[in-house]
Parts: structure tokens; sequence; C-alpha cells
């Protein structure tokens, strides 16, 4: 990657050596990986989009430096994450591809060079390059068969998508109908959004609901373009923006600018800052005035995308791992604002984790009213000095929770003092709170006994994720809380006996009535059913996201089995608390659970930690005993390509290695250098030798070139 690197990234890389940058790189790459899902499964980003640029490029320096250590899967390999269930799956015809970004002019004078170079354009001064908004939304595939909207597909993990046609069919500037002229497949992509007004208003509404917000507009698009009931998409009014294609069964344009074009005629929205530039000065006068006009604008921008115009150069210079050769996103710095901070307060999780919230005077940043941001942790208060009653910069970059970059200085006063991290947890209880060694997170010491940890695992068992069951939002779990009709998620299925109890009368309290309780019953009783993965997910165990829930789901398929296991594991590791190395020595289920990809020690030690305490064993009880679990459904991908393992040997005819190598990537392959039992397809090329032998020896499927174009032309 060629970026003009930040200072202290440089400086982090110059410190390292062989073994650091080994851990660094494996880190970052699980960091990375958790912060994709965050965005792409969740949509809900637990990182401002800055943050999550600055690991990519430490990432990538860290590998530039040591390309000796690069890790067969690593997140300049990876686009998004795998979609969640919920919805069918969708393969892609042809991937969707994430775009490399560009942060300062020099980056963008090296996209062009690059791109001269590889076409051995040296001298050409005039290649024609469209510039256009960046949309801060969610990617989607439309496919048209013979002029009919058939499909619509989120991005996923850029291989598989979901199925979301019926919620994109509610969406007013999507076309349902192509006219006559256009091909009998077409494949539009574009970005679908919701504007400021709309995203205020739907947040408005989820107040009065006591629904809680969505963060920012992005994540209110991809909600509610999510939503199982396309009535409920419907009444968001998302829009799309179209910008690219996928398959075309014929050919309808030569350039970009004139692919725009078609859109537009064919009753597509296409944003109308694009431009046509001719050099490196006009694509960032471009962006300019783009980034001038930006704030004015009704909806998101992140930043501005350029793109070769010429399909047939696009065509040759193919993509590079997860994103094309010919586009690169030249990104906005982040919007900021100043405001006073008012107040620090302090939120309980559902883990007891303390998080200190800054309470803002309300402000305007980037067409979103703003008035909390995260302050992370008491290290962090203290590294920026922050303190009640500052003038504070915040900053809002697409982010989930706005973050404070640092105290306006000088606007203090006189009688200011330093924040002092409470010792005491801010519930009823008052319990005491505690810090692990090198953890910088403080947790309150409750557990069982904090009400603000109580209602937070129950706040998280009903939620859009987990049993998302409608009619119970924040308000409602804490009144049933303090009402003690729910001390924990199980009496939330005892709750329609209970009507019938002369105190327990949800219709007569304020703000019910028997229509609403009768929604609530209802919506209850649906989620007597539930899968394992959501189950397992639902149930808040400390750092078992959803992910994570759907690898247990799939390795133990049963609740009975999963819980049994879990078991055996506490009590071997209550038995060996100090082995930390090598699980097989704690006993065979705890080693069976480290065994799985994705879960080490510290995951498996939080899982048995919640096995090991009767509380937990009670609910796990109480809730099997009045719902339905059921085992986790298998996906399957189609694709007899995807995730093969595919290496080339000797001279290819028809294209060159680096067009060989793209073509098998784009189509999800992996591609090596080195054959051994694990390749699936060796394609030998003329001369090929040692590499070409080795794969007869080992019986390994090879393939002639012309094999190889056939196979890879027919996916
Ligand atoms: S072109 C193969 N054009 O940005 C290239 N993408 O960060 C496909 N995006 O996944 C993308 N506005 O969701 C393109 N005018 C635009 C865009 C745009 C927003 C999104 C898109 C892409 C992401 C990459």
């Amino acid at each position: 990657m060629n970026k003009t690197l930040n200072k202290s990234i440089s400086e982090t890389v110059a410190r390292l050596d062989d073994t650091t940058a080994v851990y660094e790189l494996a880190r970052l790459s699980e960091e990375i990986a958790t912060h994709d899902k965050a965005y792409y499964q969740n949509d809900a980003p637990i990182v401002s989009d800055a943050e999550y640029d600055r690991l990519r490029q430490l990432y990538t320096a860290i590998e530039n430096r040591f390309p000796q250590h690069i890790l067969g899967d690593n997140p300049n390999k990876r686009i998004g994450a795998e979609p969640v269930s919920g919805f069918g799956k969708i393969k892609h015809s042809v991937p969707m591809l994430s775009l490399e970004n560009a942060f300062s002019s020099e980056d963008v004078e090296n996209f062009l060079n690059r791109i001269r170079r590889f076409l051995g354009l040296i001298h050409e001064n005039n290649m024609e390059i469209v510039a256009e908004p960046k949309i801060d939304g969610v990617s989607i595939s439309l496919r048209y068969e013979n002029r009919h909207l058939s499909c619509a597909a989120t991005r996923g993990d850029g291989i598989v998508g979901e199925n979301v046609s019926l919620n994109v069919a509610t969406i007013s500037n999507v076309p349902a109908r192509l006219p006559e002229r256009a091909p009998a497949v077409v494949e539009v992509r574009g970005e679908v959004y919701i504007g400021h007004q709309d995203f205020a208003k739907l947040n408005e509404a989820r107040t009065a609901n006591n629904l809680p917000n969505f963060a920012n507009p992005r994540n209110a698009a991809a909600g509610s373009l999510r939503q199982l009931d396309a009535s409920i998409t419907a009444e968001r009014n998302l829009k799309c923006f179209a910008y690219a294609s996928g398959t075309l069964s014929d050919p309808v344009a030569d350039t970009h600018w004139d692919w725009l074009q078609r859109l537009t005629e064919w009753g597509f929205s296409v944003n109308t800052r694009s431009a046509l530039c001719t050099s490196a000065k006009e694509m960032l006068q471009v962006y300019e005035d783009i980034n001038s006009a930006r704030s004015n604008l009704p909806y998101d921008i992140d930043g501005v995308v350029y793109k070769v115009n010429r399909h047939d150069w696009q065509e040759r210079l193919g993509t590079v791992s997860r994103a094309p050769r010919w586009a690169i996103a030249h990104k906005f710095p982040a919007e900021q604002a100043t405001t006073i901070l008012r107040k620090i307060t302090i939120q309980v999780g559902r883990t007891g984790a303390l998080t200190p919230v800054a309470n803002l005077q309300p402000i305007t940043v980037g067409g979103v009213v703003v008035s909390r941001a995260t302050l992370h942790n008491q290290q962090e208060i203290e590294r920026k000095d922050i303190r009640e009653g500052d003038t504070v910069l915040i900053q809002r970059a697409g982010d989930v929770i706005p973050q404070i970059v640092h105290v306006v200085e000088g606007t203090r006063g006189e009688d200011s003092k330093p924040y002092r991290f409470p010792n005491f947890c801010p519930c009823d209880l008052k319990t005491t709170v505690v810090r692990k060694d090198g953890e910088a997170i403080a947790r309150c010491s409750g557990d069982f006994l904090c009400p603000s940890q109580q209602i937070e695992r129950i706040r998280h068992f009903v939620s859009r994720n987990a049993f998302d069951i409608e009619g119970i939002g924040e308000k409602q779990v804490r009144t049933f809380f303090e009402l003690g009709l729910i001390k924990n998620p199980v009496d939330i299925f005892d709750l329609e006996a209970k009507e019938t109890e002369p105190s327990h009368k949800i219709k007569e309290m304020e703000g019910w009535g028997e229509k609403s309780v009768s929604n609530l019953f209802a919506a209850i009783r649906m989620r007597r059913r539930i899968s394992l993965d959501r189950f397992i997910y639902s149930l808040g165990i400390r750092q078992i996201g959803q992910a994570t829930a759907q690898l247990l789901a799939r390795k133990y398929t049963s609740l009975d089995v999963w819980h049994e296991e879990m078991v055996v594991a506490a009590a071997e590791r209550t038995s060996n608390p100090n082995e930390d190395k090598n699980p097989s020595l704690v006993g065979e289920a705890f080693s069976n659970l480290c065994g799985i990809d994705q879960i080490g020690i510290s995951v498996a030690d939080d899982l048995v930690a919640f096995f090991s305490k009767k509380e937990n064993l009670t609910i796990l009880q109480g809730l099997q005993n009045r719902i339905t679990i059921e085992p986790l459904a298998n996906i399957t991908t189609e694709s007899s390509i995807a995730g093969k393992i595919i290496v080339f040997t000797g001279t290819l005819n028809t294209m060159t290695r680096q067009e060989a190598k793209n073509r098998a990537e784009t189509l999800g392959a992996k591609v090596s250098g080195t054959v051994s039992n694990n390749t699936d397809y060796v394609i030998v090329g003329a001369n090929a030798g040692s590499k070409a032998k080795k794969a007869v020896e080992l019986g390994l499927k090879t393939l002639t070139e012309e094999q190889w174009n056939e196979l890879s032309d027919t996916v």
C-alpha cells in the first residue's frame, strides 16, 4: 500500500523486531476482524472509522516491513465479514469489492502513477478519471433479469451476501423495471442510505417508543435494510445511489462515465456531483468542492471515489486482494466541532464494565445532533486530562459514538478539578470497583447483586440480535425490574401466566393497555423457539459475540451437548486454574473448546466462568424448561472455486501470472506459491518444473491453462 504514513505509525513499526512483528500482526488481524464483525454483521461498530483506518494502516505498514511474516488469512485479504443468519444467502456473480483508501494528495498521485506503470502508459497525461462522492451507507447489488428486479443482496463477505430483495423493493428510487433496450441480465451496484431528516425522524420515533437510537445514518440504513419484516423497511424512506456494475449479459458502455449516463436514463439516481477529470489537479479540485459542500448535503458522505474511466483499462488493471486497482477512496478528515462537556457519567455494562460517558451540550456535527461522547476508560480521561465543564473538540467520522479529540486550551475555569473516577459502582448497592492487573477496564464487583448489571443482562437478552422481543426496550426492562416483575431472563416467559395475579397487572400500569399487553405477550410467545447460536449470544457471556456464538453452536450442535461439555470444562478448569499455555493439560472438554478456531484460553475461561456460577445454571435450566432451542442449520456456499487453494506453475500463454492470480482471487480462491497436500488445483503452464512434478507425486489435481480458463469462466 502506498500511503503517506502517519509519524506515530512509522515510529511504532520502526521499534518492532521479528518476534514482536509476528505478535503484532496476529493481534491486529484479530482486532480488525472483531471490528469488521461489529461493523458488517452487527451494524454496531465499536471504534471510529478513523481509529479503524489507523489500525489497518498500522497493520499494512508492519506487513510492508516484515513481508516474511504476512499471515495466510489477513485483513488485507478479507472483505467485510460473513453474512449473519436470518436472510437467505446469495452468492454474488462477481464479488463485491472494497476500496483502497487514500488520505492525502500524495496518495492520489501515487495511485495515478501506479496505474500508469501497470498499463505501461508512462507518458499518458490525459487519463480520464471519474470522481464521485463516497456515500456512507450500505452497499447493495441489484440484479435485473429480463428487465425485472429479480434480486437484491447486501455485500456480506464480498462473495456471499444476504437476500434483501423484499426490503429493497420498497426503496422508491430503485427502479422495479428496466427499459426494453437494457440487456437481459444487468447487475447494478450502489449504496443504500438514509437522509439526515429521515434519520432524525426515525430516532425521534424510537425514543418515543423506548427503543435505543441508531448511532448514525449508516447504522440506521443497515438496520432498516435488514428488517425481517419489509413493511418496517418501507416506513424508513431509504434511498439509493447507483455507481457500479456487476454481471452484464451484453456490454452497455465503454466507459464508466457512459455507464453512469445509462443508469440515469434507466431511472436510477446517480449522484450529480460526479465529475469527469483528466488530471490530478482536477481530481483534487473536485475533492475540495465536494468536501466544502459536505456539511450542507442532506446525507452522509465520507470521501471521494476516483475511478479509471475506460472499462478496458479497468479490466486490465483487475483487482489486488480485496480492492480494484482502478479505483481508490480519498477519505475526508473527520468532521469536528467544539462544545461544552457538562458532566461525566458512568455506565454499567452487563459484565460489570464501567464506561465513562461525556454528556455534552448538544451540537450539530455533519448534520447529526450529538449530545454524548465515549470516554472509553479512566486512563483515557487521565491521558487527555478531560474535566467536567471543559470546552472540548469532538469528532464524528461516521462513528457510532463521537469521540473527544482534546480539551480546547485556555477555556478552563480556575475552580476546575481533575475528574476522579469513582471507587464505587453507581448502582444502588454502591459495590466496590475492581480493576484486574493489566486491564484498562474497571468493573463493578457486584455481579448478580448489582441491579445495573442485571438490567443490562436482560436488555441484552431481549435485544435485536438476541431474542429480539418487540415491546421490551430499555425503559420497560428497567420498570419491570424495579417492580420485581422480571428479575432475570426466565421471568420474561412467565409474564403472561402471572398477568392473572392481582399484583402483576401490567395492563393497568401507566402507558400500557389491553392491546399493548396482548401484543407484548404475542411477541414473547413468538420467541419461544430460538436457534442455538442466538440463544448462546443472548446469554451475554463476556467475549461471546454473535460470531463466537455461531462457532459454538456449530461445534456442539445442541444445547444439551454444549451445556454438558461446558460444565465438564468448568470442573476441569477449577482443578487446573494455573495452566495458561497448554489447554490439553487442563482436560479434554476444555481442550476441545480451545480447539475451536478463534477460541483461545481467554474466551474459554470466560465461558467456564459463566458455567461455574450456580445462578447462571439456574437461569439456563429455567429457560430450557420454558422454550425450545433449535440446533444451528448448516450454511453452504455453492462456488466451486471459492476457498480453494491454487498454485500456478510454468509459463501461461493467454495471460500474465499476475492476471491469472488476480482472476483466481477475484473468484474467492487462495493462490499459493508452494505445492502441498492442502493444494486443491495446480495449473501447469509451459516448461513447468519441480512444482508440477511434486503435484503428480502428491496425487493432486492438475489442470492445463485451457482447463483452468474453462473452469474459471464457468463459475
Ligand atoms: S465503487 C469495485 N463508488 O464504499 C468498486 N463505492 O469503502 C466498488 N461506496 O464497498 C465500489 N460510494 O459500499 C464505489 N461512489 C462510490 C461509492 C462506493 C460509497 C462504498 C461501497 C464500497 C465502499 C468501499
